[in-house]
């Protein structure tokens, strides 16, 4: 059964409660719903990507009450705040540079070194993050290539039970998703075009913007224009054994596993031995994977081995991010 609740003080009160303890709540925003998690909780955000079936890591939207809960977690410059000042609270969204120890999941931002955060103005959504007093990490509430969900129907129509809770509130106000500009670089460059138009946003910093959607608008190039992150040394797919002066990425149990010419796996010095899971958990392995391709990534090591993932669930995105890896 999925559990719709109606807005109330005392829902929100177990949304938050939910969210605190690792769970998904669909909620109300201006501009559609979305599937919040706790966005410090790197399991509750892989748990996003396997409710909504999505193939790929893409990176999520951290959601925030308040300019000073944005600025703990990435760094301002000048064109931020003026943007910020006139923008926020609203259906807008800011790509800047992630705040070193910020303690948010790797997978929010997908292992790059930006993250979007973005402060809505529906009031439900910001009581809920109040209450939650966590950032909230939350894409539109919909299955992975059906649209997105304005209303709480749609919520449960496209996700049913794999949500924990949807949080109705009635239709979303813009309908349309945010705006999300790009200022980690010196050039602003426009995302994806949304609530707040381009042209509004040239008003308010006084410079071009230039334009550069990515592949939710446009689908004919997936994933062109979207930055990826590769760890600087080469990854090796499909590993059953290592070679000399290879680190490991392993998944499930690497206490058998032969280093060519002699030696074990498990005798490897810390900075070259992760695993994803030992226990062969996806959902693990998703909330370890960016983390740990950045702990191995180091100029001392030939390569980082990748143990065999499945192809299913939250193992085809894992393994996909793994393949745009090894072809560097
Ligand atoms: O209106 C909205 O923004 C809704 C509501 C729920 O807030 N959220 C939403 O999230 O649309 P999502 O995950 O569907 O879209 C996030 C967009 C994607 O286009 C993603 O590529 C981009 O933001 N994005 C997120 N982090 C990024 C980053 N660090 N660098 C570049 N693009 C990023
Ligand atoms: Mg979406």
């Amino acid at each position: 059964m999925v559990n719709i609740k109606t807005v109330s003080a005392k829902s929100i009160q177990e949304a938050a409660e939910l969210i605190q303890a690792g769970k998904l709540v669909a909620f109300p925003t201006e501009t559609v719903y979305g599937l919040g998690a706790d966005a410090t909780n790197g399991q509750a955000v892989a748990w996003v990507f396997e409710a909504k079936g999505r193939p790929q890591f893409n990176p999520l939207i951290v959601h925030v009450p308040d300019i000073k809960a944005a600025e703990e977690l990435v760094e301002f410059n000048d064109m931020a705040r003026l943007v910020a000042g006139h923008l926020w609270p609203g259906p807008f969204t800011l790509i800047l540079p992630a705040k070193a120890g910020n303690n948010i999941s790797d997978l929010c931002s997908a292992g790059l070194p930006t993250l979007a955060v973005r402060i809505p103005s529906h009031k439900v959504a910001r009581d809920l993050l109040q209450a939650a007093a966590v950032p909230i990490a939350a894409p539109s509430a919909n299955r992975s290539g059906s649209l997105s969900p304005t209303a709480p129907a749609h919520v449960a129509d496209s996700l049913g039970d794999a949500v924990h809770m949807i949080l109705a509130a009635g239709p979303c106000d813009v309908g349309l998703e945010s705006t999300v500009l790009d200022l980690s670089e010196e050039t602003p460059v426009l995302l994806r075009p949304g609530g707040i138009t381009k042209e509004r946003i040239e008003g308010i910093l006084g410079c071009v913007v230039a334009d550069h959607f990515d592949d939710d608008v446009s689908p004919k190039s997936p994933g062109q224009l979207l930055k990826h992150y590769a760890p600087s040394v080469p990854v090796r797919l499909g590993a059953i054994d290592l070679e000399p002066g290879e680190a490991l990425l392993a998944f499930g149990s690497d206490q058998f596993m032969g280093i060519r010419g002699g030696g074990a796996a498990k005798d490897l010095p810390d900075h070259a031995r992760r695993n994803l899971s030992a226990e062969s958990d996806l959902c693990e392995a998703a909330a370890n994977l960016f983390k740990m391709l950045h702990d191995l990534d180091r100029d001392e090591h030939k390569a980082i081995a990748v143990m065999n993932i499945p192809e299913t669930g939250l193992g085809v995105a894992i393994n996909d991010r793994l393949r745009r890896a090894a072809r560097g």
